[in-house]
């Protein structure tokens, strides 16, 4: 069985098994062969680069889901056709929302598993003006390191957001918390008025 770490565990607990789904730069491809373990039947593992493609295949190979699970070499989802579930992990803030940006099959049905590893405020911005909403996030940490995990779907009407819910969302998970204000605290040296987000942490 495969073993995830807390952060890969919590992207996979927002996927439904039961649609097509594609990850977006898989690399590895361990979330697909995971995803298939827990029964998903129609998995697609993309990547713009050669070498992620072939770890991904070898992966696909050693865990016997050759039959579920096709490579498809692609920019964003330039070449993916319409999947429910699209997982886009791993990446910074701003790649994401272009990924996003560039898809051809968005609708209130499908979902978008989004991980960013950096700008994640700049991806709530972009979401909310784009007609997309946060339907639930929840935090993960690797080796001391928090990130957040966004469940959203798009719902066609565009809405302004505060700095506040910018920065969190919709995440409460401390480990979370201590993280933003920390990047607030330091931002807060450049503009002043982003230290009064700045939230109390929980013991
Ligand atoms: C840091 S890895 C993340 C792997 C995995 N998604 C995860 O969260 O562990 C980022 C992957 O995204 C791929 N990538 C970068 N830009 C991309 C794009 N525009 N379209 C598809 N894949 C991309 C890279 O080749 C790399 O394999």
């Amino acid at each position: 069985m495969i073993r995830l770490d807390e952060r890969l565990a919590a992207i996979a607990s927002y996927v439904r098994t039961d649609v097509r789904i594609c990850d977006v730069g898989t690399d590895h491809a361990l979330l697909p062969c995971f995803l298939c373990e827990q029964g998903a039947r129609d998995v697609i593992a993309s990547d713009v680069n050669e070498n992620p493609l072939e770890a991904a295949r070898a992966n696909v190979e050693k865990y016997g889901f050759a039959d579920r699970i096709r490579l498809i070499r692609s920019d964003g989802l330039e070449n993916i056709p319409p999947c429910g579930d699209v997982i886009i992990a791993g990446m910074g803030g701003e790649l994401i929302a272009q990924i996003i940006g560039g898809c051809r099959f968005t609708s209130p049905d499908v979902r978008f598993i989004l991980q960013p590893m950096t700008k994640a405020e700049l991806l709530r911005r972009y979401l909310y003006s784009h007609g997309f909403e946060i339907a639930e996030e929840k935090g993960a940490a690797v080796s001391g390191k928090a990130y957040t995990v966004m469940l959203v779907q798009y719902t066609g009407k565009n809405r302004g957001i505060t700095d506040e819910f910018a920065y969190f969302g919709k995440n409460t998970d401390k480990r979370y918390i201590s993280k933003v204000n920390g990047q607030l605290g330091k931002l807060g040296k450049g503009d002043p008025s982003l230290l009064r987000l700045i939230r109390k942490e929980l013991p």
